[in-house]
């Protein structure tokens, strides 16, 4: 038996980085993982896979259309499925190798198996039980399932399967038009598949800013992909290696089918406590299936902690992340806190999305009077030089003192623009701020001050 000052359990972005974090603010920590490799959902089969199969089939897109126009001649690429696959591996392997390193940097243990919680302060991981003063449970979500589907991860997947088919499809049908339908539906259509989305709601990426909503789903269309809204999948059924989706018009009632090759369910995901034996330990939960906790990831049950997709909020990495160094800071008798108004959303297509802060739909309901910068990329020459014209930024800042409560945009590295605007917002930054800002020229985050500029006197380039 080992004893610990904490354990974590899950080595996603929420468990490994609050292990490293314990560990340098000097407690004994151990982290229970039972995959083969440590990084959770996201390093094995989520963000990383899929921004190394975007970025992959982004090339490929930027040689089909870009090259010939710059001057770029010769034969155009050809698919090799095999080899793209093992680039993602590489990419996966890279990452989660990097986390081993960085614990056996920090002394923080591996311990390797699944965790059950037989009584406080107890971790039993297989035959071994071992002790810790604190336990964060860090066990990530899975993917939510739909009635009348059954995903084999082979013919209907999840976003697991959609990273490793045996083969390109040539149909493919995405149930969910969120963040992983739009952001896989995109590789395939990059890849020659005839993507559809079937979408429950009237709109594209629920929650986000309306405008860049449509604006989005205009520039996903023009890619390819097919988009069916306002449409309820009833179920899937598989037969001959091919699967037809059977959904209703919400507007009519009427009853259709779509038949692919692949289909992929992106409906969401669930938290993954499973085994963890919440319920015989008397955790309160939402619900919602979520671990209900205080403001220092406390549980109702003394020494045990909740972060990441296992409780409230949006299902994040990066959100995992803060709340893992935040709870490790809480347990070493600090005072963190968590922004949970900054926490920047980005969708990693082409173009990307990001946002943060209020959407104007949220401003209205509020009743709160605002004003709106924007900015066309198209105004901005660094985009115009690189094919990245489409798209705009555009900012929401409150009419009365200027200060920034919002920021929208879709255009070339949107997700590394944000955060220019989540710095100022976290110091309570006014539009003008920004505007007074000196920019380099010609980078894209001009167009971002031009946005800035638009809230007061006017932007200069449009
Ligand atoms: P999501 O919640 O983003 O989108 C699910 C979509 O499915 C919604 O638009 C919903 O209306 C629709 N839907 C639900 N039931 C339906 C039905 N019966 N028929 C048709 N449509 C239906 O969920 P998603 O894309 O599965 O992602 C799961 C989580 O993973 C999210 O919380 C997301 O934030 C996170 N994630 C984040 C990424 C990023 O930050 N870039 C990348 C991938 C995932």
């Amino acid at each position: 038996m080992s004893s610990y000052d904490v354990i974590f359990i899950g080595a996603g972005p929420g468990g490994y980085v609050g292990a490293i974090r314990a560990a340098q603010l000097g407690l004994k920590v151990g982290c229970v993982e039972g995959r083969a490799t440590l990084g959770g959902t996201c390093l094995n089969v989520g963000c990383i896979p899929s921004k190394a199969m975007l970025h992959a089939t982004h090339m490929l897109h930027e040689a089909e259309h870009n090259f010939a126009t710059m001057g770029l001649k010769g034969k155009a690429p050809s698919v090799d499925w095999k080899q793209m696959l093992s680039y993602k591996d590489d990419t996966i392997a890279q990452n989660t190798g990097g986390i081993e390193f960085l614990f056996k940097k920090n002394k923080v243990d591996w311990i390797k198996g699944w965790a059950t919680i037989p009584e406080p302060g107890k971790v039993k991981v297989g035959d071994d039980v071992h002790e810790a003063k604190h336990i964060v449970i860090a066990s990530g979500s899975a993917a939510a399932s739909l009635p009348g589907v059954e995903v084999d991860e082979k013919t209907v997947v999840t976003s697991t399967g959609a990273l490793e088919l045996g083969k390109i499809p040539k149909t493919m049908v995405v149930i969910g038009a969120g963040v992983i339908g739009l952001e896989l539906g995109s590789v395939y259509a990059r890849l020659g598949a005839d993507v559809s989305v079937i979408e429950y709601l009237d709109a594209i990426t629920p929650g986000m800013d309306a405008e860049i909503a449509r604006q989005f789903q205009k520039m996903l269309t023009k890619q390819g992909l097919k988009f069916t809204l306002g449409a309820a999948v009833q179920g899937v059924a598989v037969k001959g290696g091919k699967a037809t989706v059977t959904y209703k018009l919400r507007k009519d009632d009427s009853e259709h089918t779509m038949t692919a090759d692949t289909v992929l369910v992106a409906t969401g995901r669930k938290p993954y406590t499973e085994g963890l034996g919440l319920a015989e330990l008397g955790v309160e939960m939402s619900d919602r299936g979520q671990i209900k906790t205080d403001s220092r990831y406390a549980t109702n049950v003394k020494g045990i902690y909740a972060i990441g997709d296992t409780i409230a909020g949006p299902m994040l990495a990066h959100k995992a992340e803060d709340e893992g160094m935040a709870v490790a800071e809480a347990i070493a008798g600090q005072h963190p806190h968590v922004n949970y108004n900054i926490i920047p959303g980005v969708i990693y297509t082409h173009p990307e999305v990001a946002n943060v802060g209020a959407t104007e739909e949220m401003l209205k309901e509020e009743g709160r009077a605002y004003k709106v910068g924007k900015f066309p990329f198209m105004g901005n020459a660094r985009a115009k030089a690189n094919f990245a014209g489409d798209g705009f930024v555009k900012i929401l800042a409150d009419k009365e003192t200027d200060r920034i409560l919002g920021a929208h945009i879709i255009g070339p590295m949107a997700g590394d623009l944000i955060h220019e605007i989540c710095v100022a917002m976290e110091f309570g930054a006014a539009a003008e701020d920004l505007a007074r800002t000196c920019h380099a020229h010609p980078t894209y985050s001009e167009a971002v001050r031009e946005a800035a500029l638009a809230c007061g006197d006017g932007a200069i380039h449009a």
